[in-house]
C-alpha cells in the first residue's frame, strides 16, 4: 500500500506490543510534531493504529522554592531561632525571636502563618512559644520541594505538593503526550509493505492536461496548522476617534465646515483682527507658500471692512492698532494654522451665504505649524474646530458645551484657565489629566469673539468658538504618551494595531 511519507514514518515507528510517544517517533523520523500527530489520526481513521493520549503534570520550583530549598523555609528558620531564645520552655516575645531569626520584610509573615499552621508551636500575645517536640527537619513540605528539585517529585507527599503550589513556591503544569500502538491491521499491512506515496501539494496545469491529476496524491489540508499572522489594513485610530467626533458634534445639532489647506491670511489673521506687525501674528510660525503667492479672490466690501477694524476699530469709541495694514500681505498664501480661518469664512456669509442665528458649526481637519517636535507636538494635526452662534452666549455655555462633549469620550475632569487671544473675549484654554503620567495636558483654546471680529462679518450677535486639538483628545483616551507614536514616519505600529478602538 502506498501512504504518505509521514503516515509511513509512523507505521514503521509503531508497535502492536507498546504504546510509543508520537512526539518521540517524531523527532526520530524529522517530522514536526503537528505533521506526525497529523499522520496518526489518519492512520487511526483507517484502522492502522490506535492513538491514547495522556496528561503528564510537570513540576517545577519557582524562584522563591528554589531559594527555600538552597538556604531553609523562612518557619525552620522561625522554629531555629525560638527554640535559640528558649521558647520551648517559656514564651519569648515576636520580637525578639523574629529579630534572633533574621527574617525579614515579607518573609516575617510567611514564616508565622507556616509556624502556626504546622504546629511548631503557637503564638498567643505577641509572644512565641516552641513545641519542643516539633520536627523541623522532617518537614514534608522541605522534603518535597527537594525531592522536586532533584527530579524525584514521584517520591513527594501529593499533599505537601498542593501545599507548595498554594505557596507559590512550585508550578504545576500539565502537558498532552499522545502515544501510538498498532493495530492488527497495521501489522498484516506492514507485512505485505508499505511504500510512501509522491503527494502533490499544487494542481499544476500539467497536471491537469496530462490526465495524472488522477493517479497523484494530494497532500491533506491542515486547518489546524499555525499560520502566519498577516496584519490587515484598517482604519487608523486616529481618523476612526475623528469619525466619532464628528458624530458626537453631529448628534450636538453641529453642521460640518470644509475648506482650504492652504488660505489667504485674510482668512486665517486678518478677519481675526490680529494686527500684520503683531508677534501674535507669526506665533505659530505658519508655513508660507512660494508659488503661487496669493490669492485672487477676496470679498472687497470684505476686505474694506477687516481693514477699517484694524485701522480704527469698530464702534464709534473703537480703537484700530494704528499700525500699517496692506492688502497684499492678507492676500499672502499659508497652509493654515488653525482651522478658524473655515469659521471666518463660513460667518462671513462667503462659503454658504448670510447666517441667522441660531446656528452650529464644526470641522475637524488637518493644520499646520511649524513647532519643535517633542512627545505632545508635531508639525501638523488635527483640529476640532467649532462654533455656536446665538442672540446671548456667556462662558457657562462654553464651558457646558466642553462638558457635554468631553464626557461622551470618559473625560469628565476638565479645567479652564482664563488665556488671550487676539480675536476672543473673554478666552479660555482647556486642560484634561493625563490617564497614565496624571499630567496636566493642554486640550483646547476657546473665547467668545471679539466685535472687532464680528461686525466687519457683519454678524450682530454672540459668538462662542474653540479649536481642540485631536491628537491631545486621543492621548487622554488611550494613554498615549507620544504623540508620535500615533502617526508621523515614527508611529508604532504595533500599538496602532493592538488598541482597541473605543466606542
Ligand atoms: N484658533 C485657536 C487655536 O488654534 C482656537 C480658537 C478658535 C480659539 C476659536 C478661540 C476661538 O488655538
Amino acid at each position: 500500500m502506498k501512504r504518505p511519507q509521514a503516515q509511513v514514518a509512523i507505521l514503521q515507528a509503531a508497535d502492536a506490543q507498546e504504546d510509543r510517544r508520537i512526539d518521540e517517533v517524531a523527532e526520530e523520523a524529522g517530522l514536526v510534531p503537528e505533521a506526525a500527530t497529523r499522520a496518526a489520526f489518519e492512520l487511526e481513521a483507517d484502522g492502522l493504529v490506535t492513538v491514547s493520549e495522556e496528561t503528564l503534570e510537570h513540576y517545577d520550583l519557582t524562584e522563591e522554592g528554589e531559594r527555600y530549598v538552597r538556604e531553609s523555609l523562612p518557619e525552620q528558620d522561625l522554629y531555629e531561632a525560638a527554640l535559640d531564645a528558649g521558647a520551648d520552655e517559656s514564651p519569648v516575645g515576636m520580637g525578639e525571636v523574629i529579630g534572633a531569626s533574621g527574617l525579614e520584610g515579607g518573609a516575617v509573615d510567611i514564616a508565622l502563618s507556616n509556624f502556626a499552621r504546622k504546629g511548631y508551636g503557637q503564638i498567643d500575645s505577641g509572644e512565641i512559644t516552641a513545641d519542643p517536640d516539633a520536627a523541623p527537619g522532617r518537614d514534608p513540605e522541605m522534603h518535597a520541594l527537594e525531592a522536586v528539585a532533584d527530579g524525584r517529585a514521584e517520591d513527594a507527599d501529593a499533599d505537601a505538593l498542593d501545599q507548595l503550589e498554594r505557596r507559590g513556591l512550585l508550578d504545576i503544569n500539565e502537558e498532552t503526550v499522545r502515544s501510538v500502538r498498532l493495530t492488527d491491521d497495521g501489522v498484516t499491512a506492514l507485512m505485505e509493505g508499505v511504500e510512501v506515496a509522491e503527494t502533490v501539494d499544487q494542481l499544476t496545469p500539467e497536471l491537469l492536461t496530462s490526465g495524472e491529476w488522477e493517479d497523484v496524491e494530494f497532500t491533506e489540508y491542515n486547518v489546524e496548522a499555525d499560520a502566519e499572522d498577516v496584519p490587515h489594513g484598517r482604519e487608523h485610530i486616529l481618523r476612526q476617534t475623528a469619525n466619532r467626533v464628528k458624530d458626537t458634534l453631529v448628534g450636538m445639532g453641529f453642521q460640518e465646515m470644509e475648506g482650504p489647506h492652504v488660505d489667504a491670511q485674510f482668512w486665517i489673521n486678518d478677519c481675526l483682527f490680529m494686527p500684520q506687525d503683531h508677534p501674535a501674528r507669526t506665533h505659530w510660525d505658519q508655513f508660507a507658500l512660494e508659488r503661487p503667492d496669493e490669492i485672487h479672490d477676496l470679498p472687497e466690501d470684505l476686505v474694506e471692512r477687516v481693514r477699517s477694524a484694524h485701522k480704527n476699530g469698530v464702534g464709534p469709541d473703537g480703537e484700530g492698532y494704528h499700525s500699517p495694514w496692506e492688502e497684499s500681505v492678507a492676500r499672502g498664501l499659508d497652509l493654515r494654522g488653525h482651522t478658524t480661518s473655515l469659521s471666518m469664512r463660513y460667518l462671513s456669509g462667503h462659503e454658504i451665504g448670510e447666517l441667522e442665528p441660531p446656528q452650529r458649526f464644526f470641522s475637524v481637519e488637518k493644520v499646520y505649524r511649524n513647532d519643535t517636535l517633542d512627545p505632545t507636538h508635531l508639525l501638523e494635526f488635527f483640529q476640532i474646530e467649532g462654533w455656536v452662534m446665538a442672540e446671548d452666549l456667556s462662558v457657562r455655555d462654553l464651558m457646558g458645551t466642553f462638558t457635554e462633549f468631553y464626557e461622551q469620550f470618559g473625560i469628565t475632569d476638565l479645567e479652564f484657565k482664563p488665556h488671550y487671544n487676539p480675536y476672543t473675549e473673554p478666552s479660555f484654554e482647556l486642560f484634561g489629566t493625563h490617564p497614565e503620567t496624571g499630567e496636566v495636558v493642554e486640550v483646547g483654546n476657546s473665547g467668545i469673539f471679539r466685535d472687532e471680529v464680528l461686525s466687519p462679518l457683519g454678524v450682530d450677535c454672540d459668538v462662542m468658538a474653540w479649536g481642540l486639538s485631536l491628537e491631545r483628545l486621543l492621548m487622554l483616551m488611550y494613554g498615549f504618551e507620544d504623540i508620535r507614536d500615533v502617526h508621523g514616519t515614527l508611529c508604532d505600529l504595533e500599538l496602532l494595531r493592538e488598541t482597541e478602538v473605543m466606542h
